[in-house]
């Protein structure tokens, strides 16, 4: 029987306020390899359940879902939160009106589960006809999470750390619950009104089901996962600033590792921070430190040096970005050549074999083939021509005070040092602007503007100092 001839979804809860990362943020707002850990699970299921994915949302609600949009599929308020049973039930409506079959429900705080381990385990609890399989992995130090409970083999219960009890459950097993599960409708809804809150937290747990659904003759799985160091972390919840880190840095590590082996050159592997959603072509060299996030693109034969940190942005191939630049959301040509200290904001487009130097910021603005701005400038909402060149300290003055204007460069265009571009105005082909000019009106091609006081050389007046 394939996954595929059932009707699944996914529940994420992701309600919590997550106290121990002490934080104003919510727990799953914050960030492995800057994505949120509630996107990464989401991510991680879409390619299972495509749209049927519910996030349970309460602590800052409207933040999450600001932050999230529909990255996180839909959204289900659950106003107190009273612990993961109840999470499941608030949404639990909403999934018996989907007609769901079966459930899929993560805990929001796993952000390194992927998506062939949920296949494979979803597969395992569908051949086996469970009606609620669970993940659980082997831990040496159980710490906080909840202990299986089997006899003969057989799961019996999941107790929570708070309420472990060797005299009354005997010698702590190593087995604990991920908090991964797969429920078929029909056999839990009936449980779930059944869920107490009689332990030590006063919590309504979703573990509860484990043991109600043993009493009631139910077929309950605990399905044990690969718990070798280096594979453990694709299942682990992150509860605290340590856990958080510790997860981050193992995937930080596999990112790496998967890109050195594909064939990009990464000369520092311990101090690379790269997304797993960034694509970093082989041919590519980075060197060491750099932080490379979202979604962005590094082709062959380009190459990052050190204390770069870039953001949805894409570097073509054999551009070359010199040390301490700063990208968001920037698109950078063929041979290009960008930095030291440049600093491309959104929108920030530089066409093939264009130069940007140090001190230059860039935002909604493009710089034409092989055109240059070498240093100390700012262009904004402008557009250059091919060829030109934007001397040392241009700036244009895009904003009013009130609303933002472009400036438009032709061809060919020589902007001299310390002009400054009253925008709107637009500089012709070819033109030539004179050094220290402020342009408030349009200069036409081929045409020479100066707009600056003319020097004048006046005797100098020496004035004596004064004798006490
Ligand atoms: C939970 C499990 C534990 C398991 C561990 C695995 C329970 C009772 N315990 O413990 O057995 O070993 O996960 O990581 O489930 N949440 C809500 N609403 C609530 C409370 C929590 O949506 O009212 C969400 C949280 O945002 C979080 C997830 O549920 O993403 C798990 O809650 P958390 O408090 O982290 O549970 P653990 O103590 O880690
Ligand atoms: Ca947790």
């Amino acid at each position: 029987m394939s996954a595929k001839s059932h009707n699944y979804g996914a529940v994420i809860l992701a309600a919590g306020k997550g106290t121990r990362m002490h934080s104003a943020l919510p727990k799953v707002l914050h960030e492995v390899l800057g994505e949120s850990m509630l996107a990464m699970v989401a991510a991680a299921l879409r390619p299972l359940c495509g749209d049927k994915i519910w996030s349970v949302i309460g602590h800052e609600a409207e933040l999450v879902q600001a932050c999230l949009g529909d990255r996180a599929g839909s959204f289900v308020l659950q106003k107190e939160q009273l612990g993961t049973g109840h999470a499941l039930a608030a949404a639990w409506p909403q999934l018996e009106q989907a007609g769901l079959e079966y459930v899929l429900v993560v805990n929001g705080d796993t952000p390194l589960i992927n998506t062939a381990a949920l296949g494979e385990f979803t597969q395992k609890a569908l051949r086996d006809q469970t009606d609620l399989a669970f993940m659980t992995l082997a831990l040496e130090n159980p710490a906080s999470f909840g202990r299986v409970l089997r006899q003969n083999g057989e799961v019996k219960a999941i107790v929570e750390a708070k309420d472990y009890d060797a005299s009354k459950h005997g010698p702590e097993p190593k087995e604990i619950n991920a908090g991964i599960y797969f429920l078929r409708l029909s056999s839990i809804g009936p449980l779930l009104q059944k869920i107490g809150n009689n332990n030590k937290s006063g919590e309504y747990y979703i573990t509860d089901l484990i043991g109600l659904g043993v009493d009631g003759g139910l077929n309950v799985a605990g399905l044990p996962q690969d718990s070798a160091p280096e594979q453990v972390h694709a299942f682990l919840g992150v509860n605290s600033p340590a856990e958080l880190v510790e997860a981050e840095e193992a995937l930080r590590r596999s990112v790496v590792q998967k890109l050195l082996n594909s064939g990009v050159l990464v000369r520092s592997p311990q101090s690379v921070r790269i997304s797993p959603l960034s694509v970093i072509e082989p041919g590519a060299e980075i060197y060491g430190p750099c932080e490379i996030y979202g979604k962005s693109h590094i082709a062959k034969g380009a190459s990052l040096d050190s204390h770069c940190w870039l953001k949805n942005t894409r570097v073509a191939a054999q551009a070359k970005i010199r040390s301490f630049c700063h990208f968001e959301g920037a698109s950078i040509g063929e041979r290009c050549t960008v930095g030291p200290f440049a600093r491309l904001r959104p929108g920030a487009t530089l066409e093939r074999e264009a130069h940007v130097g140090n001190f230059v910021e860039m935002k909604k603005a493009t710089l034409g083939q092989g055109a240059k701005a070498g240093h100390l400038s700012y262009i904004g909402d402008a557009s250059v021509g091919a060829g030109s060149n934007i001397g040392a300290g241009t700036i244009t003055c895009n904003y009013d005070g009130v609303n933002k204007h472009n400036t438009v460069i032709g061809e060919g265009a020589f902007i001299g040092s310390n002009t400054a571009l009253v925008a709107p105005v637009s500089v012709g082909k070819n033109a030539l602007v004179g050094a220290g000019s402020v342009i408030t009106k349009d200069v036409p091609e081929d045409a020479l503007a100066v707009a600056r006081a003319r020097q004048a050389n006046l005797a100098r007046t020496i004035i004596a100092p004064k004798k006490d």
